[in-house]
């Protein structure tokens, strides 16, 4: 009887060390089998120590065990109960890092650019329009002013549908027509949209791209207007920083036409070898011109009563030089690590 009394001692004490170097489940696991393991833990020993004791002492002996049995699992379910708490407490702590949120989705950059030239047109008073982007030859070539066999046709590398007639639009300028079809001056409107042209894909070229078309037709608008309205819009969006030029130009449905360069963004007109203005220092952003008096006659607007201008410009390209991209197929690619730098996630 003594030496089992000697022996719950020990392993009391065995316990209480034991127990102060758990730190995880599985050191508790472990302390668990040695002193509460069926065959060969401590209590298990006891009990078979307790056969070889004169029976009187057995039941004291017994209700010592069961005793020392109690105390082991309380001591053993108290610091399971603790590990679990600090488990939570750990958990809750990384609740104190930035959270991962997923990523939802965002618009393309091409949609941002569109929809920030949207808005700095529709603070001037115009509004927004859309065309089909099949079209027939009468809206895109013909009401334009430029008659079947005119040469300047082939600057538009045309895709035809079907016998020469349906086509895919090759810019957003036979909006104007169906614009002025319908309604009559005063008219002051954009159309941003998709266009095509039959060219192989290259870091300046696709056969898809996007522009805006620009339309203003009133009383006495002038060149001044035009020149104005460009200038204002390049400012603003390029955000002063860059120089602008108008050029004399050639389009069908204006006259006079103009080219519209802005200072190269990606040089500063600093690198006689610059890779995107070639050291010119100039980069082509827009055509644009007065309505030609002969498209307003083909929309029965009198041009003696009303005149207006026109312009037109690449949004793929306005967006390249605002944010310097080298390559306009970086647009199509779909890479979502090119795509996510522009969305605000
Ligand atoms: N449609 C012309 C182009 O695609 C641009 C333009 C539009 C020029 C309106 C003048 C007026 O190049």
């Amino acid at each position: 009887m003594r030496e089992i009394k000697n022996q719950i001692d020990a392993y009391r004490k065995e316990l209480e060390k034991a127990t102060a170097r758990i730190k995880d489940a599985e050191s508790l696991q472990e302390l668990h089998t040695l002193f509460l393991g069926r065959k060969k833990g401590y209590v298990t020993l006891l009990m078979n120590a307790m056969k070889f004791l004169p029976p009187e002492e057995k039941r004291d002996a017994g209700q010592i065990i069961n005793l020392f049995k109690k105390d082991v699992q309380d001591v053993l379910d108290g610091r399971q109960k603790s590990i679990q708490k600090s488990r939570i407490i750990s958990f809750a702590a990384d609740l104190t890092l930035p959270g991962r949120s997923p990523y939802w989705g965002a618009p393309h950059p091409l949609r941002l650019f569109q929809n920030r030239i949207e808005s700095i047109f529709q603070k001037m008073g115009f509004s927004i329009e859309e065309g089909p982007e099949i079209e027939t030859d009468f809206y895109n070539f013909e009401a334009l002013n430029f008659p079947p066999e005119h040469p300047a046709r082939d600057d538009w590398d045309t895709l035809y549908l079907d016998k020469d007639d349906w086509l895919l639009r090759t810019h957003t300028s036979p909006v104007q027509i169906r614009v002025m079809e319908k309604r009559k001056p005063p008219i002051r409107i954009i159309c941003p949209g998709k266009v095509f042209r039959k060219e192989a894909p290259d870091p300046t070229h696709s056969p898809m791209f996007y522009q805006v078309e620009g339309l203003i037709v009133d009383h006495g608008i002038t060149f001044a207007h035009l020149k104005g309205t460009i200038d204002f819009f390049l400012r603003t969006f390029f955000h002063e920083k860059i120089k602008v030029r108008f050029r004399p130009s050639f389009f069908p449905f204006t006259e006079p036409s103009a080219e519209v360069d802005i200072s190269c963004t990606v040089c500063n007109q600093k690198d006689d070898n610059c890779r995107v203005c070639g050291g010119s220092g100039w980069v082509e952003i827009l055509g644009a011109g007065m309505v030609d008096p002969q498209v307003l006659k083909n929309v029965n607007i009198d041009p003696e009563k009303y005149s207006g201008f026109a312009f037109g410009m690449g949004i793929d390209r306005t967006g390249m030089f605002q944010y310097q991209i080298p390559d306009l197929r970086y647009f199509f690619d779909n890479d979502l690590r090119f795509i996510r730098k522009f969305s605000r996630q």
